[in-house]
């Protein structure tokens, strides 16, 4: 059987979380009944990254579970210090050492690079800006337990919306159970087009966009404010999708969570200030339509959740928290195949082109841009051939290509000429420039 990893919350089916959730239901009933599950299992925990919950929740879950536990609290105390390369210290403690691996890491999708390496199962626990799916959990597992449900809610996502890893896999996961999403970015921290491109393209969801720092524009208007529903079943009905969303329309009247997050200021340079961040306070959460919101926040805050509503029982921040234990229990559980899933209808298939490796990911944050000895190389899907943009497979950013070539005539095309719908899927190529294509030998076709 194929070992199952967790890297992005879309590896798992909606039907799954819920499979997950119910195996964190039987924990949660009984935390210290289940010593003895995944006995004789080691977990290692490789944490290039703080963490305080994440690794602790864990860690705690694997004891709880009656695993043990084997871990390098910083990574800089290993021998990636020493220059070892992410794919040869997972090859290492995915051996004899450890049955599932869970890995923090600076560099976005450097939780693909440790699976694809791995002979056992990696679990992502933040790569860099990219995702964060087991927070994803425990915050939906928190949604489901207020709100009773998860389909169709009202959600604001708010604060540093570009580099929140913990909002995009949220949204994504909103997104697939129809919720309508509002998001409120602080100034320049708007969510990145590449998760709107993928919000848009695959989940048919696009959230309802405020500028930087409007967050007091929500609550002031918030009893009169209109959104376009979330239902792609319903748009689909229409011809003009952009005039049946305009008709459809509709006022909210209750949000039901604010999704706070603070500046991840780890990741940006001081060109990028978190001026005018929005703040939740008492004041937010008694304006009209913010009554039954509760506040959510991964954790750690700084100052955007006042401190006046721990208290409130609208506060959700250290419930989320409490709830990673038993969620963690049942994803190791699971992947261990302690609690097998059912089999899931289709698995998710990635389609890389092959004859693209040359180019870089645009993302210098990107775990190709960042890993040293050349052993990782670029890997992309198209997204879309006109206009032709590429999406890398391990940060998922989207870049565009100036000529796009076709490899079994050595032919390069503008890549917005309509002959590159023509080209056939693997035999697809693109070029930054005239001296990269030349570089390789392709020569310029007259286009149409
Ligand atoms: C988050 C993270 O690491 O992305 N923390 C967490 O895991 N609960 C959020 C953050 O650091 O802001």
């Amino acid at each position: 059987m194929s070992k199952r990893d967790l890297i992005s919350i879309n590896d798992l089916t909606n039907d799954e979380i819920e499979q997950v959730f119910a195996v964190a239901d039987e924990f949660a009933a009984d935390m210290r009944g289940f010593g003895s599950l995944c006995r004789a299992h080691i977990m290692a925990t490789l944490f290039y990254e703080p963490s305080t919950r994440t690794r602790l929740s864990f860690e705690s879950a694997m004891h709880r579970l009656g695993g043990n536990v084997i871990t390098v609290a910083n990574m800089r105390d290993s021998s990636s210090s020493k220059g070892e390369s992410l794919a040869d210290t997972v090859r290492v403690v995915g051996g004899n050492y450890a049955d599932v691996l869970v890995i923090r890491h600076p560099a976005a999708g450097a939780a693909r690079v440790a699976a694809s390496f791995a002979d056992v199962p990696v679990i992502n626990a933040g790569d860099g800006g990219h995702e964060h799916p087991t927070q994803t959990l425990c915050d939906l597992y928190t949604l489901k337990k207020q709100k009773g449900h998860l389909e169709g809610l009202d959600v604001v996502l708010c604060g540093d919306l570009k580099y929140s890893r913990t909002v995009h896999s949220l949204a994504y996961a909103l997104a697939r159970f129809s919720a309508n999403i509002i998001c409120i970015p602080a100034p320049s921290f708007e969510m990145p087009d590449y998760v709107l491109e993928k919000l848009a393209g695959e989940f048919r969801c696009e959230p309802e966009r405020f500028q930087g720092g409007e967050f007091d524009a929500l609550v002031e208007q918030a009893d009169a404010f209109y959104i376009t529903p979330n239902r792609p079943h319903q748009l689909s009905l229409f011809t003009d999708a952009a005039e049946s969303r305009a008709q459809k329309r509709r006022l909210i009247k209750n949000i039901d969570a604010v999704y706070m997050t603070r500046a991840q200021s780890e990741r940006f340079g001081s060109c990028e200030e978190a001026a005018a961040y929005p703040r939740v306070n008492e004041a937010v959460l008694s304006s009209p339509g913010f009554q039954d919101a509760i506040v959510m926040h991964p954790l750690p805050r700084r100052d955007e959740i006042a401190y006046e509503l721990d208290r409130d029982p609208r506060s959700m921040y250290f419930q989320q928290a409490q709830l990673g234990v038993p969620i963690r229990m049942a994803l190791i559980s699971v992947l261990l195949g302690q609690r097998p899933l059912k089999r899931p209808a289709a698995p998710r298939a990635r389609v890389v082109v092959p004859g693209l490796g040359h180019l870089r990911c645009g993302n210098e944050a990107c775990i190709t841009r960042t890993e040293q000895g050349g052993y990782l190389p670029s890997e992309f899907e198209v997204v879309s051939r006109l206009p032709f943009r590429l999406r890398c497979a391990y940060c998922e950013t989207v870049r565009p290509a100036t000529f796009v070539g076709d490899r079994s005539r050595m032919k390069v095309f503008p890549a917005e000429s309509n002959d590159v719908m023509a080209i056939a899927g693997t035999e697809i190529t693109a070029f930054e420039d005239v001296a990269a294509y030349e570089a390789e030998g392709y020569e310029l076709e007259r286009t149409t």
